[in-house]
């Protein structure tokens, strides 16, 4: 892959923009302050990708929460399919038995690295536990998962930015676009 010195010249199309992100994110934080209201609330970030929505979400939620960082990684696949099989690369830091687990995700595509990370959560006994994506990729899903928050349900297009990448370039933009497939294919 060659390293891009122009990252916008590789998107083909915005779309979502900052604004619509920003407007999306704010109304999900008000539904979990309403939901979650009087309880013992973990967000679980799944690095790297849900890294800039962990950090824009948890400042729109009103609530005593704590956060927690996981990051996991899929082996056996290509660059650009998940494969099922999930490496935990790190862990939780703190116990969640009995707290009320959030898993914050950038992206649901096969849905297989949630419902590995879901199993895996539910044997540390918390409360409960519940899904909460920017985006849905409902095209490309090979098991169900219970998604309880979702921002955006998108088409089955190569999307990056707000944390998404290709080859760990593209995270730091910040909309959502579509890369062009010269950008991936070269
Ligand atoms: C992405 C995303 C999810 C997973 C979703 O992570 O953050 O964790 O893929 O795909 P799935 O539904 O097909 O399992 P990725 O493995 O690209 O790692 P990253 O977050 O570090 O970019």
């Amino acid at each position: 892959m060659k390293v891009t010195q122009d990252l916008l010249a590789d998107v083909a199309e915005v779309l979502l923009t900052e604004e619509q992100i920003a407007g999306k994110v704010a109304e999900l934080g008000q539904r979990i302050s309403a939901d979650y209201a009087g309880r013992e609330l973990t967000l679980v970030s799944v690095l790297k990708g849900s890294l800039p929505f962990m950090a824009d979400l948890m400042r729109r939620i009103s609530l005593p929460l704590r956060i927690d960082l996981m990051e996991v990684s899929s082996y056996g696949g290509t660059g650009t399919e998940s494969s099922g099989l999930v490496r935990i690369l790190k862990d939780l830091s703190a116990p969640i038995e009995g707290r009320d687990v959030l898993l914050v995700e950038d992206i649901i595509d096969t849905g297989l690295t949630l419902n590995y990370l879901i199993r895996y959560l539910k044997g540390k006994n918390p409360r409960s536990i519940k899904v909460c994506s920017l985006l849905d990729k409902p095209a490309r899903r090979l098991v169900e998962i219970p998604i309880d928050y979702v921002g955006f349900e998108i088409p089955d297009a190569f999307v990056v930015g707000y944390g998404l990448d290709f080859g760990e370039v593209y995270r730091n933009l910040r909309f959502v676009g579509v890369l062009r497939p010269e950008a991936y294919e070269s």
